[in-house]
């Protein structure tokens, strides 16, 4: 099933399969921040992520949101369905933290009335730079209407993963998402979502439950890791 390796990104690899609409991935323990520049890895990382993702994706699928996602083959790889990544991290935020509160220098933890929605472009080179719109159109990273039914899908996954983490009594304070076109053009939800690529608060103590404790060196990264996991699959 497994063919030859397509691509390795930094959290990730690609490999082909007999069918060209599919590809696996598989989910390294490696973790960076800084656009690579920190390095290292979370024991264990690999697995919670792909369990959670595929998870967090079968859910979404529920609630209309199309995705990648096709069958969890093991705890690391997965089956998915083979897009084009459109260069864009879509960022949705419910409370201000990381760059957000760095950029338009606030302190963090403000509760914004509106969840805010934000691009960047999807280049470590150029340290994935925040754009809007018109820049994105005028860049040819995507169409008007791609556009638009990106920040309908995001918003909508915030409303569905909101209410999911709260249940678990996580706030979810932001996420990044990234989305992908098959090969008929149409957009699905790709990537992952996981303790990489959100920010995860404990709704009591205010604990942080993500990939932040790598990137501030707060410690106990595994633990939070693994309480995520404990938490969203009762384990
Ligand atoms: P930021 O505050 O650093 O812009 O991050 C916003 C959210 O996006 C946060 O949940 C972490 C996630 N994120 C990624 O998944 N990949 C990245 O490269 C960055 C910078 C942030
Ligand atoms: N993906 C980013 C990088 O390696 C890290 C982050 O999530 O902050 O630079």
């Amino acid at each position: 099933m497994k063919k030859e390796q397509l691509y390795e990104g930094k959290a990730k690899k690609v490999y082909a399969t007999e069918d060209p609409d599919l590809v696996i991935v598989s989910y390294k323990d490696d973790a960076t921040a800084l656009d690579g520049l920190k390095k290292g890895t979370i024991a264990g990382k690999g697995a919670i992520n792909n369990r959670m993702s595929n998870f967090l994706m079968q859910l979404l699928e529920k609630e209309g949101v199309p995705t990648h996602f096709v069958k969890e083959l093991n705890d690391r790889e997965t089956v998915v369905k083979k897009v084009s990544i459109v260069p864009l991290e879509v960022i949705v935020r419910n409370v201000s933290a990381g760059h957000f509160a760095q950029r338009y220098g606030v302190e963090e933890g403000i509760v914004f009335d509106e969840p805010t929605f934000e691009f960047s472009y999807k280049n470590d080179d150029l340290h994935d730079p925040l754009l809007n719109d018109s820049h994105a159109l005028a860049l040819k990273l995507a169409t008007k209407e791609e556009i638009d039914a990106i920040r309908a899908m995001a918003l909508k996954v915030n409303e569905v993963l909101k209410a999911f983490f709260l249940s678990l009594n996580v706030r979810l304070i932001d996420f990044k998402l990234e989305f992908g076109r098959l090969s008929d053009g149409s957009l699905v939800l790709a990537d992952e979502i996981s303790p990489d690529t959100c920010r995860f608060w404990d709704a009591t103590t205010g604990e942080k439950l993500d990939k932040d404790r790598f990137r501030r060196d707060l410690g106990g990264i595994e633990d939070a890791y693994n309480e995520m996991m404990r938490r969203v699959f009762g384990a």
